[in-house]
C-alpha cells in the first residue's frame, strides 16, 4: 500500500474554534474529509484567544525564531474539536492574542502589524516543509489559503532545504494582502523577488501575489470563478498572472459540512424536518418570525439573507429592489455586519418599513442557521462570489436560493425555467444582470412559484435532495496532491 500523503493546512481561520465566513467553514470540513480518504491532514492556525482558550494544547517547541525583527514563537499542538484533526497552534501573545477579528482593528481597518503577523505565520508554514522543519513530522504538500498564508509559497520557493509541493486555494481574490515594499528586508526576502514577476504588485508587495507566483499549483473553489479571474472584470489585477499559469490553476467546487448544516439534526433549531417530513420547517418559520417581530402569515413568503455586508454580496440592490417591489407581498429579514455605510444604510431602510424588513446587525451563528431554516427563499445577489456556501446550505434547508448568476452560485443552483420546472432540475432562481431591476423581476418569479405550493415542494425536493457534501471535492483534491507528487 501507498504511503499516506502527508498534508500540512495552514488557515488563518477554522472552524470551530475562528470563522469570519466561509473560508473558516472550508477548513473546519475540508482537511476531515481528506483524512477519510486516507489523508494524513494536519492544520496550522495562528494563537489567537479564540484558539487558545478552546483547546487543550501541548507545547512542542519554544522560542522558535522565525523573522529576526520579531520575538521567538512557540509551536503548540493539539487536536480540533468534533473531527479530532491535529492542529498545530502558534503561540505568540505579541502578535495574536488580542480581542475582536482576526484581521481587523474595531476602527475596520486591518491590524497595523498584519504584515509580521502573517509573515510569521506564513515562515513558520514554510520551514515545517522544510528538512530544518522544527517538527519531526513534514508534509508532502503544503496547502495554503488566501493572502494570509501566500507569502508562505515564496519563502518555500527559496528554500533549497524544501520538501513538499504547495498549493494554494484562492477564496477571494479581491483581497491582495499589500504592504509597502520598504518591509521586503524585514520579510527576509530575497530583492530580486520584488519584480513584477515575483511579488511586486503595483509598487507593493502583494502576499496573495506570492501565493499565486511561487505556489507550485493554483486552486480556487468553483469552476466558474477558476474562469472568471482570468478575465479583467474579476481579475483583481492579477487576471494576467493567473491567465498565464493557467495549466496550473484548477477550480474544485467546496462542499458543505452536512453533520453541522443538516434540518433533520441541527441543534441550533427549535424544529427538526427533512425532505419527507416538512412539517417543522414552518414551525421554524413562525418561531424566526415571531423572534424578529414580523407578522406571521404562511401566504407570505419569508426571504432571508446572511452574509458580510460588503459590496461583494450585492446588498446595496437591496434599497431599490424594496422600493420596485411595494406591492409585492414578501418579507425580507437580513442577518450581517461589515461595511459601516452598509449597515447604516440598510438601518435607515429597515425603520422606514419595519413590517417587511428585519435587519439583525451582527454575527450571530445560531440565528444564520435559524433563518436557513425558518425562511422560504435565500437571497445571494452577488456581485462576484467565489463559491458562496450558504445557498447550498439553503438548498439542504428547503430554502431557495436565489441568486446571481456568478462563480460558484451559477455552479450551483439551477435556474426554475419552464423547462427546468417541467424536468424536475429546478433547484431555486438566478438573474443575470447585477441590477435592482433584473433581481427584482426574479423575486416575483419566486414568489410567483410560492404561490402554487405543490410546484414549490417539488423544487424544494429537488434543492433538499441535491448532494453537495464534501465527499467528491476532497477527492479532487487527492488527485490534484497525487499529480503533484507523482
Ligand atoms: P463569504 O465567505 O464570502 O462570507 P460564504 O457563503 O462562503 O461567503 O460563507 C459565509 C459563511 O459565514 C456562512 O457559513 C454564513 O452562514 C456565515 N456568516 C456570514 N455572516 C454571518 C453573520 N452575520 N452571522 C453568522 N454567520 C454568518
Ligand atoms: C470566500 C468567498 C466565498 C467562498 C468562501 C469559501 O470568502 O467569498 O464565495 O464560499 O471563501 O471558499
Amino acid at each position: 500500500m501507498a504511503r499516506k500523503i502527508r498534508l500540512l493546512f495552514a488557515t488563518p481561520e477554522a472552524h470551530p474554534l475562528i470563522k469570519t465566513g466561509g473560508l473558516g467553514d472550508v477548513s473546519g470540513a475540508l482537511p476531515p474529509a481528506l483524512t477519510s480518504l486516507g489523508v494524513d491532514a494536519r492544520i496550522l492556525l495562528p494563537g489567537y484567544p479564540q484558539v487558545l482558550n478552546a483547546l487543550p494544547l501541548r507545547r512542542v517547541r519554544r522560542n522558535l525564531s522565525i523573522l529576526s525583527s520579531e520575538q521567538p514563537v512557540n509551536l503548540l499542538s493539539g487536536k480540533m474539536p468534533d473531527s479530532g484533526i491535529p492542529v498545530y497552534v502558534i503561540e505568540s501573545p505579541s502578535l495574536y492574542e488580542r480581542e475582536g477579528n482576526p484581521y481587523l482593528g474595531s476602527d475596520g481597518k486591518g491590524w497595523a502589524d498584519n504584515a509580521q503577523r502573517f509573515a510569521v505565520f506564513a515562515r513558520i508554514a514554510a520551514s515545517m516543509a522544510t528538512a530544518q522543519s522544527p517538527l519531526r513530522w513534514h508534509p508532502d504538500i503544503l496547502h495554503l489559503n488566501d493572502w494570509q498564508t501566500g507569502l508562505a509559497a515564496a519563502y518555500l520557493a527559496f528554500d533549497p532545504g524544501r520538501c513538499a509541493k504547495s498549493v494554494i486555494s484562492i477564496h477571494n481574490l479581491a483581497f491582495p494582502g499589500t504592504f509597502p515594499p520598504h518591509l521586503l528586508g524585514e520579510l527576509e526576502l530575497p530583492w530580486h523577488s520584488y519584480q513584477m514577476h515575483g511579488l511586486e504588485f503595483y509598487q507593493y508587495i502583494s502576499y496573495l501575489k506570492a501565493g499565486l507566483f511561487y505556489a507550485d499549483h493554483i486552486t480556487t473553489v468553483s469552476p466558474s470563478y477558476a474562469q472568471e479571474i482570468q478575465q479583467p472584470e474579476l481579475g483583481a489585477g492579477l487576471h494576467g498572472l493567473l491567465h498565464d499559469r493557467n495549466s496550473d490553476l484548477t477550480g474544485i467546487l467546496n462542499g458543505i459540512d452536512t453533520g453541522i448544516w443538516n434540518p433533520a439534526t441541527d441543534t441550533q433549531l427549535e424544529y427538526r424536518y427533512s425532505a419527507t417530513r416538512l412539517a417543522g420547517k414552518a414551525k421554524n418559520r413562525s418561531a424566526l418570525r415571531k423572534r424578529l417581530g414580523l407578522t406571521d402569515d404562511a401566504k407570505i413568503p419569508l426571504v432571508g439573507m446572511v452574509a458580510r455586508l460588503t459590496d461583494q454580496k450585492g446588498v446595496d440592490l437591496i434599497p431599490a429592489m424594496m422600493k420596485l417591489l411595494k406591492q409585492l407581498p414578501f418579507q425580507l429579514a437580513i442577518l450581517g455586519g461589515g461595511d459601516k455605510a452598509i449597515e447604516k444604510q440598510l438601518t435607515a431602510l429597515a425603520s422606514s418599513m419595519h413590517e417587511r424588513l428585519s435587519l439583525t446587525l451582527g454575527y450571530n451563528e445560531a440565528l444564520a442557521h435559524q433563518i436557513e431554516a425558518g425562511a422560504d427563499i435565500f437571497l445571494m445577489p452577488s456581485r462576484y462570489e467565489p463559491c458562496g456556501l450558504n445557498q447550498m446550505y439553503s438548498m439542504r434547508y428547503g430554502t431557495l436560493p436565489l441568486v446571481r448568476s456568478t462563480g460558484g452560485l451559477a455552479d450551483t443552483v439551477t435556474d426554475a425555467t419552464a423547462a427546468a420546472l417541467h424536468d424536475g432540475t429546478a433547484t431555486g432562481f438566478v438573474f443575470k444582470e447585477s441590477s435592482a431591476e433584473a433581481l427584482s423581476e426574479c423575486l416575483q418569479r419566486a414568489v410567483a412559484l410560492y404561490a402554487q405550493p405543490r410546484a414549490w415542494r417539488r423544487v424544494q425536493k429537488q434543492a433538499m435532495t441535491r448532494d453537495f457534501g464534501w465527499e467528491q471535492s476532497a477527492k479532487r483534491y487527492l488527485e490534484l496532491y497525487r499529480g503533484l507528487l507523482a
